[in-house]
């Protein structure tokens, strides 16, 4: 078994994602800034806890871990979708008109990737790590977008309409000066204040695009609003923001805080949905909207750090989430890597759980920031481009195959 060594950089090099965020991020409320860091959130640990500290290095065991061919397929589509993607923020950014066909052919294509399957879900979403982050984001919010109306049980069109001012919310970056748009480290002041100006912008641009609904123009003008009126840029309050909107904000920020940049690693899912509680209860947020995300990524979303019963952390890389909610039980799908008996990283093996019917359990949820295995990701989302295929196996089940050299994981 190869060992990926952490290197140094351990908790001095990791840089608070709330207080270096990006051009997008930075453009969000200040309290989201002031508000309290996921790191500290206290987690279950038993007696077996982490053993890290932050002079320790952690060791990660270096292999290949198979995907489902869904989550090949969506890794496919949303390869796709980025191209387009970034041929619309091309059209925007030299004031052509957007090629609303174009973007409809995107929306059209991510739903297609989503049906029977959530869990492409984060698979799309994730991939913006190999990719322009601002393009890939909009993917991401497209798709959580859609996957939250389905959640709320919105009509066929309505999702649609969801997921298309997903796609667009950020189309108003394309405006942004280039040394401020793709700037990877903190704003200053006046830099900050021109950020603010993108979803106006976004919103003129797109009311000079003939077919789109108000929803859609709402949701580039308003996915900065907050329910407690402190938003920008129009300061709205309560329903005088759109329902999209509303869901809009919820959607962009998740991507945002859990996305990995060049400056900071993203926070792991249930850091992240612990946080934004606290900030729908500070008015960040439309509680409701809130309540249905939450709903739809679970007690244990994808890609959350987890302590199983057989004393192993594992990784969840296939979430019941809603599906097992509306009635279609879907077993939960864990990558165990680490082994807590020995303290000592595993090869990864997939498990699965079915709540009531295996052995296997999750008995809590971990946060990475204590145990800070690095390139988390890398272990439930594996190597698309190697076209590998899922081994499901019970608990106890083979290892998988194919170690991946250290440098390609460090890269
Ligand atoms: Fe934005």
């Amino acid at each position: 078994m190869n060992l990926i060594p952490l290197g140094s950089g351990g908790a001095a090099q990791r840089v608070d994602p709330l207080r270096r965020a990006a051009p997008g991020d930075q453009a969000r409320p200040a309290t989201r800034a002031e508000g309290p860091l996921p790191q500290r959130t206290a987690m279950a640990s038993g007696p077996a806890g982490p053993r890290a500290s932050p002079s320790r290095e952690i060791l990660l065991p270096s292999a290949e871990v198979p995907m489902a061919g869904s989550l090949a397929r969506a890794h496919a589509e949303a390869r796709t979708a980025l191209t387009q993607v970034e041929v619309l923020f091309e059209k925007a950014a030299h004031g052509e008109p957007l090629p609303l066909a174009l973007a409809e052919a995107t929306v059209s294509g991510l739903l297609a990737s989503l049906e029977g399957d959530e869990a492409c879900l984060p698979s799309i979403v994730r991939l913006k790590a190999h990719r322009d982050y601002a393009c890939m984001h909009s993917v991401a919010v497209c798709v959580l977008m859609a996957c939250l109306a389905r959640e709320m049980r919105l009509d066929e069109k309505q999702r649609r309409e969801a997921a298309l001012a997903g796609l667009l919310h950020d189309i108003g970056k394309a405006f942004l000066p280039a040394h401020v748009f793709a700037k990877p480290g903190r704003l200053t002041e006046d830099e900050f204040a021109v950020v603010r100006r993108h979803p106006e912008l976004g919103f003129d641009a797109l009311e000079a695009t003939a077919g789109l609904s108000t929803g859609v123009r709402s949701v580039a003008r308003h996915h900065h609003e907050r329910p407690d009126g402190r938003g920008y840029p129009d300061r709205l309050d309560g329903p005088r923001i759109s329902l999209l909107a509303r869901m809009g904000a919820v959607c962009d920020v998740y991507d945002a805080v859990t996305s990995n940049r060049p400056y900071k690693d993203g926070w792991d899912p249930v850091a992240a949905m612990r946080a934004m509680a606290t900030w729908t209860q500070d008015g960040q947020f439309d509680a409701c909207v809130m309540q249905a995300f939450k709903r739809l990524m679970g007690d244990h979303p994808i890609g959350s750090l987890v302590r199983l019963r057989s004393e192993r952390l594992g990784v969840v890389n296939a979430s019941a989430g809603g599906a097992s909610r509306r009635g279609q039980p879907s077993p939960l799908s864990v990558t165990a890597f680490y082994c807590l008996r020995t303290g000592q990283p595993m090869p990864p093996e997939i498990v699965e759980i079915r709540p009531g019917a295996s052995a296997e359990a999750i008995v809590s949820a971990e946060s990475n920031a204590t145990w800070r295995f690095r390139r988390l990701d890398e272990l439930w989302a594996g190597d698309v481009a190697a076209g590998l295929h899922p081994v499901h196996t019970p608990f106890g089940g083979l290892p998988l195959k194919s170690p991946r050299p250290a440098s390609q994981l460090l890269a």
